[in-house]
């Protein structure tokens, strides 16, 4: 018998559901009784049809799928972008199948389809939602025009590992941060309705805890305790789920031993009976009989049993549903409503795109669509404020008058191809512009340029190269050395152990500063890169993650001053590889790093076992990062005076009232990036030391000084506390106000 608790939650999810007319997936009781109607005529093989997708090889059309399409066995194809084959399959899909369900046609679009914005680590540098929720209606535009209804993204997975290959498909290492990017980008995909052919269903994606991969090696497990899924993990994907994602992937991993596709507690307890989630949950790749290697399955057949009970709703590409669906339900192993329940969550996607009123494409949108120039646009002034300044001893930015001759160098220099990042499908390095060509086309006139690549690639070591590009420094005023990785090693499967900058460009900026003259270094990186000695070797240095399609015009207008820098970092730059996990808001220890340690170069001979002090540090490099989370400079600079808090004490339920004075006292007109963190100081569990709670965007004039005034609920304390309850415990609490998530002084307050 159901408990009586269960069933009172049942029947108050009714009564939530229907007393408003719409649920989260925006569809109304109409529509819930049109699925009702179509489940109740289809066949078990027509639902399970439904929960399958198969991949398109994109080059052509695949007789074996369209029969497939034909026969009700496929929900969903993905990977086909050719608008008029995406037409020619729902055709079938729509008028040869016996029930004419349409297709949705999905695809990766990461970080843009034609247009390419910088990676998604690059995104968050800009803290600024609003660019990023534009950048995403723009794909979803150009997506839908070749026919994608569907993106698999955003993807929320906090990262605090960069050999993690994947960290440059995220937001970096925040909760905050990415919970706020995560909302934009579902709000740009989806737009204000999904019914729109304009916009895609968003799917968010890994759930859960898949960038917590052991030693930062893709898919390997996680072990992440229930409090830190709850308080680090998770919030992002609940915050989407509330934006209205559609959608939502597994993840490859297992956490604590369980597969995330075969994850009740994920799939149901939280997603579905906490967060009310209304959409589809779709597996990863293969994900579903991956569970056998994993070791958590016999075969396909209880592989598709337990992925199924635990609530993955469609099997991307494992085929262990179409295959073994069938059989569990015959068998008496699964019941036909566990399938019903996936359909229905399906189809009420696919009413929510309004795929059965419009289910094609117009074929001839793409043209006036694909890159069109306020899609150029906004690319590049979103590059622009993603780029982060580490360093500049004033040599940025270059004044176009006194430069006569200008070397540019390095690999990236003019990468068409890699300066666009990881999973890019669809974008073209012929319309991507590469700093060369937009330094060129924007000052070739007025500055002699020389351009010497130095190395073929990120990982040349030949110094026949460097040394041409030494000789070429020497006839120059200033050198900007484009740096960094290739976009292949950075995404998915692509981790690294050791993260340094590659050795040859190592040596080619060391032989250049050896030159003497002011050497600029560029980065174009997946990931955070341990670039300490070639900081030090560098007047200037901008962090320019993958910047995308519009990347080289972006980088030019910041290096002549024509834009100035205000990204900040979305994840903490370490010294070495060897202090990661290494992420600004950890716990605190017992024994905190004071920053006076004793290094090992320091440590006189036969020195007594307790004589260096008992802190959490390394002998050889401190515990300190090389750049620490928010850390961003600008060609101007800014104060933050007078913080000050309308009260000493607050209810749980109050609000925090601030206000603040930010100067520019710099001598350019520019943007800043103010951030709130807090530190609760005693819990029931041990809290942060700090953590990111709001942020803004705040452009100055020179010497303008403005009073900035911000709210904050009392309720973003908010933490799961020693019995699992989401809680804002009294006590007391401090909180800065700052450029970065290391600066600033603190500011008491308390919760009573
Ligand atoms: C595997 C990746 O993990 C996932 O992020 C992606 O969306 C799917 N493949 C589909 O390409």
């Amino acid at each position: 018998m159901m408990p009586l608790k269960k069933i009172f939650l049942i029947l108050l999810c009714t009564s939530v559901t229907w007393s408003c007319t719409q649920n989260r997936t925006g569809t109304d009781r109409e529509t819930e009784k049109k699925i009702s109607r179509l489940i109740s005529q289809m066949t078990l093989e027509e639902k399970i049809g439904q929960l399958n997708q198969i991949s398109s090889s994109n080059t052509g059309m695949d007789e074996r799928l369209a029969e497939a399409v034909e026969n009700g066995q496929v929900g969903s194809i993905l990977n086909e972008v050719d608008p008029s084959r995406v037409n020619a399959y729902q055709k079938i899909a729509v008028e040869g199948s016996r029930l004419g369900i349409p297709l949705i046609v999905g695809r990766d679009v990461i970080h843009g389809f034609k247009t390419i914005f910088p990676i998604p680590l690059g995104l968050a540098a800009t803290f600024n939602p609003e660019v990023v929720e534009q950048g995403a209606r723009i794909a979803a535009r150009e997506a839908t025009a070749a026919g994608v209804r569907w993106t698999f993204s955003p993807m929320l997975d906090i990262a605090r590992d960069p050999r993690w290959g994947r960290i440059a498909e995220g937001f970096g290492e925040d909760t905050y941060l990415t919970s706020v990017m995560g909302e934009a980008m579902v709000k740009g995909y989806q737009g204000t309705d999904p019914s729109d052919p304009g916009s895609m269903a968003a799917c968010v994606k890994h759930f859960a805890g898949y960038g917590a991969a052991e030693g930062g090696r893709d898919y390997n497990s996680t072990f992440i305790p229930e409090r830190v899924l709850r308080n680090v993990y998770l919030p992002p994907f609940q915050k989407a789920v509330e934006a209205g994602a559609l959608t939502l992937m597994t993840s490859f991993n297992d956490n604590n031993g369980v597969p995330s596709t075969g994850n009740t507690f994920l799939l149901r307890d939280v997603l579905r009976d906490e967060w009310n989630f209304s959409g589809f949950v779709v597996s990863d790749w293969s994900s579903v009989t991956e569970m056998i290697p994993h070791g958590f399955a016999e075969d396909p057949a209880h592989a598709a049993h337990l992925a199924i009970k635990a609530g993955v709703d469609m099997d991307m590409m494992s085929f262990a549903y179409l295959n073994h669906l069938s059989d569990l339900v015959k068998e008496g192993t699964i019941s036909e409503t566990l399938i019903d329940e996936a359909v229905r969550n399906i189809l009420r996607v696919k009413f929510s795109l309004g795929l059965f009123e419009n289910p094609y494409v117009d074929e001839s949108l793409h043209k006036e669509v694909f890159y069109a120039p306020e899609h150029l646009e906004l690319a590049k002034q979103t590059a622009a404020e993603s780029v982060v300044l580490l360093k500049n001893d004033g040599t940025l930015p270059l004044d176009e008058k006194r430069i006569k001759t200008l070397l540019i160098t390095g690999p990236m220099a003019h990468a068409a191809h890699d300066q666009l990042g990881t999973w890019v499908f669809d974008g073209e390095e012929g319309a991507t512009i590469t700093p060369l060509k937009a330094i060129r086309d924007a000052y070739g006139n007025s500055i002699s340029i020389l351009y010497e690549p130095a190395l073929a690639n990120s990982r040349d070591n030949d110094p026949s190269g460097i040394r041409k590009a030494v000789m070429a420094a020497r006839r120059s005023d200033a050198v900007l050395v484009f740096a960094g990785e290739e976009s292949i090693l950075s995404g998915e499967a692509h981790c690294l152990a050791n993260l340094d900058l590659m050795e040859g460009q190592s040596r080619l900026i060391e032989a250049l500063k050896a030159v003497g003259k002011p050497v600029i270094t560029i980065i174009m990186a997946g990931r955070p890169l341990t670039i300490e000695k070639e900081t030090t070797w560098s007047n200037a240095l901008l962090y320019a993650f993958h910047p995308g399609t519009m990347g080289g015009p972006a980088l030019a207008d910041l290096i002549f001053g024509h834009e100035i820098p205000s990204g900040k970092l979305p994840v903490t730059f370490p010294r070495s590889s060897g202090q990661i996990p290494l992420y600004y808001n950890h716990t605190r220890t017992g024994r905190p790093f004071q920053g006076n340690e004793t290094l090992l170069k320091d440590i006189p001979p036969k020195a007594g076992q307790t004589s260096l002090g008992n802190t959490s540090f390394y002998l050889d490099l401190g515990a300190a990062p090389l750049f620490p989370f928010g850390f961003g400079l600008s060609y101007s600079a800014f104060a933050y005076t007078n913080i000050t808090l309308d009260k000493v004490s607050y209810g749980k339920n109050e609000v925090i009232g601030l206000t603040f004075d930010l100067t520019n006292t710099g001598k350019y007109t520019a943007t800043e990036i103010a951030q709130l963190y807090i530190c609760d100081k005693t819990g029931s569990v041990t809290r942060p030391v700090r953590e990111l709670k709001h942020f803004e965007r705040i452009t100055l004039d020179p010497g303008e000084s403005k009073t900035v005034t911000w709210t904050l609920p009392v309720s973003m304390l908010a933490f799961r506390d020693l019995n699992m309850d989401l809680t804002v415990e009294p006590g007391h609490f401090e909180l800065w106000v700052a450029g970065n998530s290391v600066s600033g002084d603190p500011v008491l307050f308390e919760v009573h």
